[in-house]
Protein backbone atom coordinates (compact mmCIF):
# COMPACT_ATOMS: atom_id res chain seq x y z
CA UNK A 1 0.00 0.00 0.00
CA UNK A 2 2.89 2.13 0.77
CA UNK A 3 4.56 1.47 -2.81
CA UNK A 4 0.77 2.39 -4.32
CA UNK A 5 0.53 5.92 -2.29
CA UNK A 6 3.68 6.96 -3.36
CA UNK A 7 2.71 5.76 -7.16
CA UNK A 8 3.53 8.40 -9.69
CA UNK A 9 1.60 5.93 -11.98
CA UNK A 10 -1.44 5.74 -10.33
CA UNK A 11 -2.32 8.97 -7.99
CA UNK A 12 -4.26 11.56 -9.28
CA UNK A 13 -2.75 15.02 -8.63
CA UNK A 14 -3.86 18.67 -9.63
CA UNK A 15 -2.30 19.52 -12.72
CA UNK A 16 0.67 22.26 -12.14
CA UNK A 17 -0.59 25.80 -13.72
CA UNK A 18 1.55 27.46 -16.26
CA UNK A 19 3.82 29.71 -14.64
CA UNK A 20 7.48 31.66 -14.85
CA UNK A 21 8.78 31.12 -11.18
CA UNK A 22 12.44 30.45 -10.82
CA UNK A 23 12.13 27.38 -9.34
CA UNK A 24 11.09 23.50 -10.04
CA UNK A 25 7.59 23.59 -9.51
CA UNK A 26 5.74 19.93 -8.56
CA UNK A 27 2.38 19.02 -8.54
CA UNK A 28 0.99 19.47 -4.85
CA UNK A 29 1.86 16.57 -2.59
CA UNK A 30 5.07 15.39 -4.48
CA UNK A 31 8.24 17.14 -3.94
CA UNK A 32 11.77 17.08 -5.72
CA UNK A 33 15.06 17.51 -4.76
CA UNK A 34 18.72 18.22 -6.51
CA UNK A 35 20.66 14.87 -7.15
CA UNK A 36 23.45 16.24 -8.68
CA UNK A 37 24.93 19.32 -9.91
CA UNK A 38 27.22 21.14 -12.80
CA UNK A 39 30.74 20.96 -10.97
CA UNK A 40 29.64 18.57 -7.98
CA UNK A 41 32.60 15.80 -7.38
CA UNK A 42 32.16 12.58 -9.67
CA UNK A 43 35.63 11.22 -9.63
CA UNK A 44 37.97 11.30 -6.43
CA UNK A 45 40.79 13.99 -6.33
CA UNK A 46 38.39 16.57 -7.82
CA UNK A 47 37.68 20.13 -6.02
CA UNK A 48 34.61 21.37 -5.08
CA UNK A 49 33.59 23.62 -7.59
CA UNK A 50 34.34 27.49 -7.72
CA UNK A 51 33.24 28.87 -11.06
CA UNK A 52 36.02 31.60 -10.68
CA UNK A 53 38.80 28.91 -10.29
CA UNK A 54 37.48 26.23 -13.08
CA UNK A 55 40.21 24.35 -14.50
CA UNK A 56 40.33 21.41 -16.96
CA UNK A 57 42.00 19.03 -14.11
CA UNK A 58 38.81 19.71 -12.38
CA UNK A 59 36.19 19.26 -15.10
CA UNK A 60 37.68 16.04 -15.95
CA UNK A 61 36.60 14.92 -12.29
CA UNK A 62 33.61 16.84 -12.12
CA UNK A 63 29.87 16.61 -13.39
CA UNK A 64 29.42 17.80 -17.07
CA UNK A 65 27.40 20.86 -17.76
CA UNK A 66 23.93 21.15 -19.92
CA UNK A 67 22.57 17.82 -18.08
CA UNK A 68 19.90 15.99 -20.94
CA UNK A 69 19.38 12.31 -20.89
CA UNK A 70 18.82 10.46 -17.73
CA UNK A 71 19.31 6.89 -17.07
CA UNK A 72 19.44 4.44 -14.31
CA UNK A 73 21.14 1.10 -14.78
CA UNK A 74 20.65 -1.33 -12.03
CA UNK A 75 23.10 -3.16 -9.83
CA UNK A 76 23.14 -6.72 -10.08
CA UNK A 77 24.31 -6.75 -5.66
CA UNK A 78 22.25 -4.38 -4.61
CA UNK A 79 18.51 -2.72 -5.08
CA UNK A 80 19.20 0.42 -3.17
CA UNK A 81 22.04 1.45 -5.19
CA UNK A 82 22.17 2.51 -8.63
CA UNK A 83 23.83 3.94 -11.73
CA UNK A 84 22.81 7.13 -12.80
CA UNK A 85 23.82 7.72 -16.64
CA UNK A 86 23.67 11.44 -17.76
CA UNK A 87 24.37 13.11 -21.09
CA UNK A 88 25.65 16.52 -21.12
CA UNK A 89 24.93 17.83 -24.12
CA UNK A 90 26.38 21.38 -24.70
CA UNK A 91 27.69 24.21 -22.66
CA UNK A 92 26.64 28.18 -22.17
CA UNK A 93 30.04 29.92 -21.86
CA UNK A 94 28.17 33.52 -21.44
CA UNK A 95 26.40 31.39 -18.50
CA UNK A 96 29.40 29.71 -17.04
CA UNK A 97 31.97 32.35 -16.60
CA UNK A 98 32.45 35.21 -14.97
CA UNK A 99 33.85 38.08 -16.72
CA UNK A 100 37.82 38.86 -17.22
CA UNK A 101 39.10 35.54 -15.49
CA UNK A 102 39.29 33.06 -18.21
CA UNK A 103 40.89 33.25 -21.93
CA UNK A 104 39.43 32.84 -24.87
CA UNK A 105 41.26 29.31 -25.42
CA UNK A 106 40.41 28.28 -21.28
CA UNK A 107 37.32 28.85 -22.04
CA UNK A 108 37.27 26.88 -25.10
CA UNK A 109 39.14 24.03 -22.96
CA UNK A 110 36.39 24.13 -20.17
CA UNK A 111 33.62 23.87 -22.92
CA UNK A 112 35.56 21.34 -24.16
CA UNK A 113 35.36 18.99 -21.11
CA UNK A 114 32.08 19.84 -19.83
CA UNK A 115 30.63 18.04 -22.65
CA UNK A 116 30.25 14.57 -22.34
CA UNK A 117 28.57 11.86 -19.84
CA UNK A 118 29.09 11.20 -16.27
CA UNK A 119 28.19 7.96 -14.74
CA UNK A 120 27.29 8.27 -10.73
CA UNK A 121 26.37 5.62 -8.44
CA UNK A 122 23.28 6.80 -6.39
CA UNK A 123 21.68 5.71 -3.49
CA UNK A 124 18.29 5.44 -2.41
CA UNK A 125 17.38 7.96 0.27
CA UNK A 126 15.32 8.59 3.77
CA UNK A 127 11.80 9.53 1.93
CA UNK A 128 10.62 6.60 -0.28
CA UNK A 129 11.18 7.53 -3.87
CA UNK A 130 13.97 10.05 -3.13
CA UNK A 131 17.89 9.09 -4.11
CA UNK A 132 21.13 11.05 -3.62
CA UNK A 133 24.47 10.75 -4.82
CA UNK A 134 26.59 7.69 -2.99
CA UNK A 135 29.71 9.48 -0.68
CA UNK A 136 32.66 9.09 0.27
CA UNK A 137 33.97 8.45 -3.66
CA UNK A 138 35.50 5.61 -2.55
CA UNK A 139 32.60 3.57 -1.86
CA UNK A 140 31.41 4.44 -6.00
CA UNK A 141 33.99 2.45 -8.28
CA UNK A 142 31.80 2.66 -11.32
CA UNK A 143 32.18 6.53 -11.04
CA UNK A 144 33.11 8.07 -14.42
CA UNK A 145 33.59 11.09 -16.84
CA UNK A 146 33.61 10.40 -20.69
CA UNK A 147 34.61 13.52 -22.04
CA UNK A 148 36.41 14.54 -25.24
CA UNK A 149 39.36 12.52 -24.82
CA UNK A 150 37.75 9.09 -24.02
CA UNK A 151 38.46 7.01 -26.10
CA UNK A 152 35.49 4.95 -28.44
CA UNK A 153 35.83 2.05 -30.83
CA UNK A 154 34.10 2.61 -34.10
CA UNK A 155 31.76 -0.76 -34.60
CA UNK A 156 29.61 -1.68 -38.09
CA UNK A 157 30.50 -1.39 -41.42
CA UNK A 158 32.22 1.92 -41.43
CA UNK A 159 35.36 1.01 -39.04
CA UNK A 160 38.10 1.51 -41.06
CA UNK A 161 36.43 3.29 -44.12
CA UNK A 162 39.23 5.89 -45.62
CA UNK A 163 36.57 8.86 -44.74
CA UNK A 164 37.27 7.83 -41.53
CA UNK A 165 40.82 7.99 -41.32
CA UNK A 166 42.62 11.01 -39.54
CA UNK A 167 45.98 11.41 -39.16
CA UNK A 168 45.64 10.73 -35.21
CA UNK A 169 43.94 7.67 -36.34
CA UNK A 170 45.26 6.49 -39.65
CA UNK A 171 43.38 2.83 -38.98
CA UNK A 172 40.00 4.67 -38.63
CA UNK A 173 38.55 2.41 -35.81
CA UNK A 174 39.50 4.62 -32.87
CA UNK A 175 37.73 8.01 -32.41
CA UNK A 176 38.38 10.37 -29.06
CA UNK A 177 35.41 11.73 -27.62
CA UNK A 178 31.87 12.17 -27.21
CA UNK A 179 29.91 15.22 -28.27
CA UNK A 180 26.30 17.03 -28.03
CA UNK A 181 25.13 13.83 -26.46
CA UNK A 182 21.58 14.64 -26.08
CA UNK A 183 18.74 12.16 -25.36
CA UNK A 184 19.46 8.35 -25.15
CA UNK A 185 17.78 4.67 -24.07
CA UNK A 186 18.91 2.10 -21.85
CA UNK A 187 19.34 -1.43 -23.26
CA UNK A 188 17.63 -4.73 -22.30
CA UNK A 189 21.40 -5.93 -21.18
CA UNK A 190 22.21 -2.75 -19.10
CA UNK A 191 23.92 -0.89 -21.05
CA UNK A 192 23.02 3.22 -22.27
CA UNK A 193 23.04 4.59 -25.40
CA UNK A 194 23.11 8.08 -26.06
CA UNK A 195 22.40 10.06 -29.45
CA UNK A 196 25.68 12.74 -31.06
CA UNK A 197 23.16 15.05 -32.12
CA UNK A 198 24.22 18.49 -33.13
CA UNK A 199 28.08 17.84 -33.84
CA UNK A 200 28.02 20.54 -37.04
CA UNK A 201 28.93 22.89 -34.57
CA UNK A 202 32.20 21.76 -33.61
CA UNK A 203 34.20 21.69 -36.35
CA UNK A 204 36.83 25.32 -37.73
CA UNK A 205 36.91 25.98 -41.31
CA UNK A 206 40.62 26.51 -40.67
CA UNK A 207 42.23 27.56 -43.83
CA UNK A 208 39.03 26.81 -45.77
CA UNK A 209 35.98 24.37 -45.99
CA UNK A 210 37.63 21.31 -48.50
CA UNK A 211 35.68 20.85 -51.43
CA UNK A 212 35.88 17.35 -51.17
CA UNK A 213 32.77 17.11 -48.97
CA UNK A 214 30.75 19.83 -50.11
CA UNK A 215 27.59 17.83 -50.48
CA UNK A 216 27.99 15.94 -47.60
CA UNK A 217 28.86 18.54 -45.09
CA UNK A 218 25.88 21.17 -46.69
CA UNK A 219 23.29 18.26 -45.76
CA UNK A 220 24.57 17.51 -41.90
CA UNK A 221 24.72 21.57 -41.56
CA UNK A 222 28.63 21.63 -41.72
CA UNK A 223 29.67 25.20 -42.53
CA UNK A 224 33.23 25.85 -40.70
CA UNK A 225 31.29 28.14 -38.27
CA UNK A 226 32.59 26.62 -34.91
CA UNK A 227 33.57 27.63 -31.68
CA UNK A 228 37.25 28.10 -32.13
CA UNK A 229 38.05 24.79 -30.55
CA UNK A 230 40.75 24.44 -33.26
CA UNK A 231 43.32 26.87 -31.42
CA UNK A 232 43.17 24.06 -28.89
CA UNK A 233 42.73 21.00 -30.93
CA UNK A 234 43.81 20.85 -34.16
CA UNK A 235 41.54 18.27 -35.00
CA UNK A 236 38.52 20.25 -35.01
CA UNK A 237 40.17 22.36 -37.97
CA UNK A 238 38.21 20.61 -41.32
CA UNK A 239 41.13 22.67 -43.80
CA UNK A 240 43.79 19.68 -41.55
CA UNK A 241 41.01 17.17 -40.42
CA UNK A 242 38.69 16.79 -43.53
CA UNK A 243 37.37 13.30 -41.90
CA UNK A 244 37.41 14.40 -38.54
CA UNK A 245 33.26 15.66 -38.49
CA UNK A 246 32.35 12.14 -39.55
CA UNK A 247 33.47 10.69 -36.49
CA UNK A 248 30.82 12.33 -34.59
CA UNK A 249 26.67 12.16 -35.46
CA UNK A 250 26.48 8.61 -33.90
CA UNK A 251 24.99 5.82 -31.52
CA UNK A 252 27.51 5.40 -28.92
CA UNK A 253 26.88 2.67 -26.21
CA UNK A 254 28.50 2.83 -22.85
CA UNK A 255 28.42 -0.01 -20.02
CA UNK A 256 28.32 1.75 -17.07
CA UNK A 257 28.73 -1.36 -14.85
CA UNK A 258 32.34 -1.66 -16.18
CA UNK A 259 34.11 1.79 -15.60
CA UNK A 260 37.29 0.50 -18.08
CA UNK A 261 35.35 -0.26 -20.72
CA UNK A 262 36.00 1.05 -24.09
CA UNK A 263 32.41 2.67 -25.11
CA UNK A 264 31.37 2.23 -28.89
CA UNK A 265 30.15 4.02 -31.87
CA UNK A 266 27.74 2.19 -33.69
CA UNK A 267 28.11 2.32 -37.21
CA UNK A 268 25.10 0.07 -38.15
CA UNK A 269 22.64 2.95 -36.42
CA UNK A 270 23.51 5.65 -39.01
CA UNK A 271 25.04 9.10 -38.89
CA UNK A 272 22.65 11.62 -38.18
CA UNK A 273 21.37 14.47 -36.06
CA UNK A 274 20.12 11.41 -33.29
CA UNK A 275 18.28 12.41 -30.42
CA UNK A 276 18.94 8.96 -29.07
CA UNK A 277 17.97 5.18 -29.59
CA UNK A 278 15.37 2.88 -27.66
CA UNK A 279 15.10 -0.67 -28.10
CA UNK A 280 13.04 -3.45 -27.26
CA UNK A 281 13.10 -6.79 -27.75
CA UNK A 282 10.65 -8.03 -30.88
CA UNK A 283 8.78 -11.49 -30.51
CA UNK A 284 11.43 -13.33 -32.79
CA UNK A 285 14.47 -12.11 -30.52
CA UNK A 286 16.15 -9.82 -32.49
CA UNK A 287 16.72 -6.28 -31.05
CA UNK A 288 15.02 -3.10 -32.17
CA UNK A 289 16.16 0.11 -31.94
CA UNK A 290 13.88 3.06 -32.89
CA UNK A 291 15.78 6.95 -33.59
CA UNK A 292 15.17 10.09 -34.70
CA UNK A 293 16.95 12.80 -36.58
CA UNK A 294 16.40 16.37 -34.56
CA UNK A 295 16.20 18.71 -36.93
CA UNK A 296 13.35 20.58 -39.22
CA UNK A 297 12.47 18.10 -41.94
CA UNK A 298 13.97 15.05 -40.74
CA UNK A 299 13.20 11.45 -40.25
CA UNK A 300 12.27 8.63 -38.32
CA UNK A 301 14.17 5.72 -38.48
CA UNK A 302 14.35 1.63 -37.08
CA UNK A 303 17.11 -0.69 -36.43
CA UNK A 304 16.51 -4.38 -36.38
CA UNK A 305 19.73 -6.63 -35.52
CA UNK A 306 20.04 -9.68 -37.41
CA UNK A 307 21.15 -12.01 -34.48
CA UNK A 308 18.71 -12.29 -31.43
CA UNK A 309 19.24 -11.53 -28.32
CA UNK A 310 20.59 -13.93 -25.63
CA UNK A 311 18.47 -14.16 -22.17
CA UNK A 312 20.83 -16.43 -20.29
CA UNK A 313 22.40 -14.63 -17.61
CA UNK A 314 25.82 -15.90 -18.30
CA UNK A 315 28.78 -14.01 -18.93
CA UNK A 316 29.26 -15.06 -22.74
CA UNK A 317 24.88 -14.03 -23.21
CA UNK A 318 25.94 -10.90 -22.21
CA UNK A 319 29.29 -10.44 -24.87
CA UNK A 320 26.86 -11.74 -27.59
CA UNK A 321 24.51 -9.03 -26.63
CA UNK A 322 26.99 -6.26 -26.61
CA UNK A 323 27.73 -6.78 -30.41
CA UNK A 324 24.01 -6.84 -30.88
CA UNK A 325 23.65 -3.36 -32.37
CA UNK A 326 26.99 -4.17 -34.74
CA UNK A 327 24.96 -6.22 -37.79
CA UNK A 328 21.37 -5.84 -38.68
CA UNK A 329 19.00 -3.53 -41.41
CA UNK A 330 18.28 0.29 -40.93
CA UNK A 331 15.19 1.73 -42.06
CA UNK A 332 13.61 4.87 -42.30
CA UNK A 333 9.92 5.82 -42.70
CA UNK A 334 7.69 6.66 -45.02
CA UNK A 335 3.69 8.01 -43.76
CA UNK A 336 0.69 7.94 -45.52
CA UNK A 337 -2.69 9.65 -44.46
CA UNK A 338 -5.65 8.40 -44.93
CA UNK A 339 -7.60 11.58 -45.47
CA UNK A 340 -9.42 14.24 -43.51
CA UNK A 341 -12.79 12.47 -43.79
CA UNK A 342 -12.18 10.83 -40.74
CA UNK A 343 -11.75 14.07 -38.49
CA UNK A 344 -8.24 12.00 -37.18
CA UNK A 345 -4.54 12.53 -38.25
CA UNK A 346 -3.74 8.86 -38.98
CA UNK A 347 -2.52 6.50 -41.69
CA UNK A 348 -0.36 3.51 -42.55
CA UNK A 349 3.43 3.67 -43.47
CA UNK A 350 6.08 1.50 -44.64
CA UNK A 351 9.69 1.16 -43.13
CA UNK A 352 11.91 1.66 -45.68
CA UNK A 353 15.30 -0.81 -45.82
CA UNK A 354 18.05 1.38 -46.41
CA UNK A 355 21.23 -0.85 -45.88
CA UNK A 356 22.13 -3.87 -43.91
CA UNK A 357 25.71 -4.77 -43.13
CA UNK A 358 26.15 -6.29 -45.80
CA UNK A 359 23.81 -4.49 -48.69
CA UNK A 360 22.92 -1.61 -49.40
CA UNK A 361 19.15 -0.75 -50.88
CA UNK A 362 20.15 2.28 -52.13
CA UNK A 363 21.09 2.96 -55.61
CA UNK A 364 24.23 4.41 -56.17
CA UNK A 365 25.22 4.34 -52.53
CA UNK A 366 27.98 1.90 -50.91
CA UNK A 367 26.62 0.13 -47.50
CA UNK A 368 29.36 2.76 -45.74
CA UNK A 369 28.13 5.42 -47.98
CA UNK A 370 24.56 5.22 -46.60
CA UNK A 371 25.87 4.82 -42.85
CA UNK A 372 28.06 7.52 -42.95
CA UNK A 373 25.71 9.82 -44.76
CA UNK A 374 22.35 8.35 -43.99
CA UNK A 375 20.26 12.18 -44.69
CA UNK A 376 21.64 11.27 -48.43
CA UNK A 377 20.11 8.06 -48.62
CA UNK A 378 16.99 8.35 -46.81
CA UNK A 379 16.10 11.57 -48.68
CA UNK A 380 16.29 9.10 -52.05
CA UNK A 381 13.95 6.97 -51.25
CA UNK A 382 11.05 9.37 -50.43
CA UNK A 383 11.22 9.17 -46.55
CA UNK A 384 8.71 11.18 -45.06
CA UNK A 385 9.99 14.85 -43.51
CA UNK A 386 9.10 15.35 -40.02
CA UNK A 387 8.90 17.86 -37.66
CA UNK A 388 12.23 17.28 -35.42
CA UNK A 389 11.87 13.79 -34.52
CA UNK A 390 13.11 13.74 -31.00
CA UNK A 391 12.62 11.48 -28.44
CA UNK A 392 11.01 7.69 -29.96
CA UNK A 393 10.56 4.99 -27.59
CA UNK A 394 8.38 2.08 -27.52
CA UNK A 395 5.98 1.35 -24.59
CA UNK A 396 6.91 -1.94 -23.07
CA UNK A 397 3.18 -2.18 -21.66
CA UNK A 398 1.10 -1.88 -24.94
CA UNK A 399 3.64 -2.39 -27.46
CA UNK A 400 3.12 1.21 -29.58
CA UNK A 401 6.18 3.77 -30.28
CA UNK A 402 5.31 7.13 -29.37
CA UNK A 403 7.70 10.04 -30.86
CA UNK A 404 7.95 13.95 -29.72
CA UNK A 405 7.67 16.08 -32.42
CA UNK A 406 8.65 19.26 -31.09
CA UNK A 407 7.92 21.75 -33.45
CA UNK A 408 8.81 23.10 -37.24
CA UNK A 409 8.63 27.03 -38.08
CA UNK A 410 8.72 26.21 -41.37
CA UNK A 411 6.32 24.01 -42.06
CA UNK A 412 3.80 25.04 -44.25
CA UNK A 413 6.34 27.41 -46.24
CA UNK A 414 9.59 25.38 -46.63
CA UNK A 415 7.90 21.76 -45.88
CA UNK A 416 4.51 21.90 -47.25
CA UNK A 417 1.82 20.19 -44.64
CA UNK A 418 0.71 16.65 -45.03
CA UNK A 419 -1.40 14.53 -42.82
CA UNK A 420 1.30 13.27 -40.40
CA UNK A 421 2.20 17.36 -40.15
CA UNK A 422 -0.93 18.69 -40.47
CA UNK A 423 -0.51 22.26 -38.89
CA UNK A 424 1.10 24.96 -40.97
CA UNK A 425 0.19 28.06 -38.31
CA UNK A 426 -0.26 28.01 -34.89
CA UNK A 427 -1.82 29.61 -31.87
CA UNK A 428 0.91 30.91 -29.67
CA UNK A 429 1.06 33.43 -26.43
CA UNK A 430 4.25 35.69 -25.72
CA UNK A 431 3.36 34.94 -21.61
CA UNK A 432 1.14 33.16 -19.44
CA UNK A 433 -2.15 35.11 -19.18
CA UNK A 434 -1.43 37.13 -23.25
CA UNK A 435 -3.84 36.39 -25.96
CA UNK A 436 -3.43 33.73 -28.61
CA UNK A 437 -2.17 34.97 -31.56
CA UNK A 438 -1.39 33.34 -34.72
CA UNK A 439 2.49 32.30 -35.98
CA UNK A 440 3.64 30.61 -38.78
CA UNK A 441 4.71 26.72 -38.85
CA UNK A 442 4.09 24.26 -36.40
CA UNK A 443 5.39 25.89 -32.96
CA UNK A 444 3.86 22.86 -30.53
CA UNK A 445 4.87 19.96 -31.78
CA UNK A 446 2.95 16.57 -31.82
CA UNK A 447 3.19 13.40 -30.00
CA UNK A 448 2.89 10.51 -32.95
CA UNK A 449 1.63 6.96 -32.13
CA UNK A 450 2.95 4.30 -34.25
CA UNK A 451 1.64 1.26 -33.92
CA UNK A 452 3.47 -2.32 -35.74
CA UNK A 453 1.17 -4.30 -37.59
CA UNK A 454 0.44 -7.65 -35.97
CA UNK A 455 3.11 -5.72 -33.22
CA UNK A 456 5.69 -6.94 -35.20
CA UNK A 457 8.53 -4.94 -34.39
CA UNK A 458 10.60 -6.60 -37.42
CA UNK A 459 7.94 -6.23 -39.94
CA UNK A 460 7.60 -3.27 -42.32
CA UNK A 461 4.31 -2.18 -42.28
CA UNK A 462 2.90 0.08 -39.30
CA UNK A 463 -0.44 2.13 -38.58
CA UNK A 464 -0.14 5.74 -37.10
CA UNK A 465 -1.98 8.77 -35.69
CA UNK A 466 -1.02 12.21 -33.64
CA UNK A 467 -2.22 10.93 -30.17
CA UNK A 468 -1.50 14.63 -29.05
CA UNK A 469 -1.50 17.96 -31.72
CA UNK A 470 -0.12 20.02 -28.75
CA UNK A 471 -0.94 24.21 -27.83
CA UNK A 472 -3.16 25.21 -25.45
CA UNK A 473 -6.66 23.17 -25.68
CA UNK A 474 -8.76 26.11 -26.41
CA UNK A 475 -7.23 26.90 -29.71
CA UNK A 476 -9.23 24.65 -32.10
CA UNK A 477 -6.06 23.39 -33.72
CA UNK A 478 -5.59 21.28 -30.46
CA UNK A 479 -5.79 17.27 -30.16
CA UNK A 480 -5.83 15.62 -26.68
CA UNK A 481 -6.41 11.78 -28.09
CA UNK A 482 -10.17 12.71 -27.73
CA UNK A 483 -10.09 13.73 -24.03
CA UNK A 484 -12.07 16.52 -23.11
CA UNK A 485 -10.45 19.53 -23.64
CA UNK A 486 -11.56 21.44 -21.05
CA UNK A 487 -9.84 19.06 -18.58
CA UNK A 488 -6.50 18.82 -20.29
CA UNK A 489 -2.93 21.25 -19.33
CA UNK A 490 -1.77 22.71 -22.00
CA UNK A 491 1.23 21.73 -23.80
CA UNK A 492 3.98 22.56 -25.73
CA UNK A 493 7.11 21.34 -27.62
CA UNK A 494 7.13 17.72 -26.48
CA UNK A 495 10.66 16.63 -26.60
CA UNK A 496 11.45 13.32 -24.56
CA UNK A 497 9.27 10.82 -23.64
CA UNK A 498 8.85 7.76 -20.92
CA UNK A 499 6.88 5.45 -19.66
CA UNK A 500 5.52 4.48 -15.91
CA UNK A 501 4.25 0.52 -15.24
CA UNK A 502 0.73 0.94 -16.44
CA UNK A 503 2.10 2.65 -19.67
CA UNK A 504 1.28 5.91 -18.80
CA UNK A 505 3.66 8.54 -20.93
CA UNK A 506 5.31 10.80 -19.50
CA UNK A 507 6.74 14.07 -21.94
CA UNK A 508 8.99 16.64 -20.56
CA UNK A 509 9.05 19.97 -22.90
CA UNK A 510 11.33 22.38 -24.87
CA UNK A 511 10.83 25.38 -26.02
CA UNK A 512 7.40 25.92 -24.78
CA UNK A 513 5.91 28.44 -26.86
CA UNK A 514 2.71 29.56 -24.49
CA UNK A 515 5.14 31.63 -22.52
CA UNK A 516 5.77 29.93 -19.51
CA UNK A 517 8.46 27.59 -18.21
CA UNK A 518 8.88 24.04 -19.67
CA UNK A 519 7.91 20.94 -17.58
CA UNK A 520 7.12 17.32 -17.52
CA UNK A 521 3.48 16.23 -17.83
CA UNK A 522 1.59 12.80 -17.32
CA UNK A 523 -0.51 11.33 -20.18
CA UNK A 524 -2.55 7.92 -19.97
CA UNK A 525 -2.32 6.42 -23.38
CA UNK A 526 -5.55 3.89 -22.93
CA UNK A 527 -8.80 3.48 -21.59
CA UNK A 528 -10.97 6.38 -20.59
CA UNK A 529 -8.47 8.44 -19.39
CA UNK A 530 -6.19 8.15 -22.51
CA UNK A 531 -4.79 12.36 -23.78
CA UNK A 532 -5.44 13.34 -20.79
CA UNK A 533 -2.79 15.50 -20.33
CA UNK A 534 -1.70 16.64 -16.80
CA UNK A 535 1.23 18.97 -16.09
CA UNK A 536 3.29 17.25 -12.87
CA UNK A 537 6.02 19.87 -12.55
CA UNK A 538 7.13 23.21 -14.53
CA UNK A 539 11.12 23.88 -14.36
CA UNK A 540 12.89 27.45 -14.51
CA UNK A 541 13.00 30.35 -16.79
CA UNK A 542 15.33 29.59 -19.87
CA UNK A 543 15.56 25.67 -18.64
CA UNK A 544 14.24 22.55 -20.95
CA UNK A 545 13.04 19.43 -19.06
CA UNK A 546 15.45 16.49 -19.49
CA UNK A 547 15.12 13.08 -19.02
CA UNK A 548 12.32 11.96 -18.00
CA UNK A 549 12.74 8.70 -16.28
CA UNK A 550 10.09 6.65 -14.00
CA UNK A 551 11.86 4.79 -11.76
CA UNK A 552 12.26 2.28 -8.56
CA UNK A 553 8.49 0.96 -8.83
CA UNK A 554 7.12 4.34 -9.86
CA UNK A 555 8.60 6.14 -6.68
CA UNK A 556 10.71 8.15 -8.62
CA UNK A 557 11.20 10.56 -11.49
CA UNK A 558 14.72 11.34 -12.85
CA UNK A 559 14.56 14.55 -15.09
CA UNK A 560 17.52 16.71 -15.95
CA UNK A 561 17.15 20.60 -15.71
CA UNK A 562 19.23 21.63 -18.86
CA UNK A 563 20.69 25.26 -19.26
CA UNK A 564 18.24 27.29 -16.33
CA UNK A 565 18.56 30.85 -17.31
CA UNK A 566 19.11 30.46 -21.04
CA UNK A 567 17.17 33.72 -22.05
CA UNK A 568 18.36 36.04 -24.37
CA UNK A 569 20.75 38.63 -23.20
CA UNK A 570 21.20 36.50 -20.09
CA UNK A 571 24.87 36.77 -18.63
CA UNK A 572 26.94 34.93 -15.59
CA UNK A 573 26.61 38.70 -13.84
CA UNK A 574 23.19 39.24 -14.88
CA UNK A 575 21.62 35.58 -15.07
CA UNK A 576 17.82 34.80 -15.40
CA UNK A 577 17.73 32.57 -13.46
CA UNK A 578 19.75 31.19 -10.06
CA UNK A 579 18.18 28.05 -9.66
CA UNK A 580 18.82 25.65 -7.87
CA UNK A 581 19.92 28.59 -5.48
CA UNK A 582 22.88 27.55 -4.11
CA UNK A 583 25.16 30.08 -5.62
CA UNK A 584 24.56 33.33 -7.66
CA UNK A 585 24.45 32.00 -11.39
CA UNK A 586 22.12 28.94 -12.20
CA UNK A 587 23.75 25.25 -12.62
CA UNK A 588 22.44 22.33 -14.66
CA UNK A 589 21.41 19.70 -12.15
CA UNK A 590 19.62 16.04 -12.25
CA UNK A 591 16.45 15.83 -9.89
CA UNK A 592 14.57 13.46 -8.03
CA UNK A 593 10.52 13.97 -7.55
CA UNK A 594 8.60 11.37 -5.22
CA UNK A 595 5.93 11.87 -2.81
CA UNK A 596 6.90 14.59 0.02
CA UNK A 597 6.68 12.14 2.53
FE1 LIG B 1 19.21 18.03 -27.87
FE2 LIG B 1 17.13 17.22 -29.80
O1 LIG B 1 17.50 18.20 -28.43
CA1 LIG C 1 -7.35 10.49 -41.26
CA1 LIG D 1 16.25 17.33 -26.46
CA1 LIG E 1 13.16 8.75 -23.28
Amino acid sequence: DRVRRGSLARTWFRPVRPNRRDAVVTASGFTSSVVIRWGDRVLPGAPAFDARRQTVAAARRQFGFNCDYVGLVPLRERTDEALLVVNHEYTNDELMFPPGIYTDDEKRALSMYNHGMSVVRVRQGLVPGSWKQVTPLRRAPENRRINVETEFRLTGPVAGDPRVRTSADPRGRTILGTLNNCSGGTTPWGTVLSGEENINQYFDAGDGVPEEYAEEYARYGITGEGKGWSSVDPRFDLSREPHEPHRFGWVVEVDPSNPSSVPRKHSMLGRFKHEGANIIIARNGRAVAYLGDDERGEYLYKFVSRDRVDRRPTRAARRHNLGLLGSGTLHVARLRGDGLDDDRYDGTGRWIPLTSDRRSFVAGMSVADVLLFTRLAADRVGATRMDRPEDVEPNPVNGRIYAALTNNSERGTTFPVDEANPRGTSMVRAEPGAPLTPAAGNRHGYVLELVEDRGRHTGLAFGWNLMLVCGDPASAETWFGGFDKRLVSPISCPDNVAFDSSGNLWVSTDGNALGSNDGIFRVPTSGLERGRVAQFLTVPPGAEACGPLVADGDRSLFFAVQHPGEVTGATFEEPASTWPHTDDFPRPSVCVAHRDR
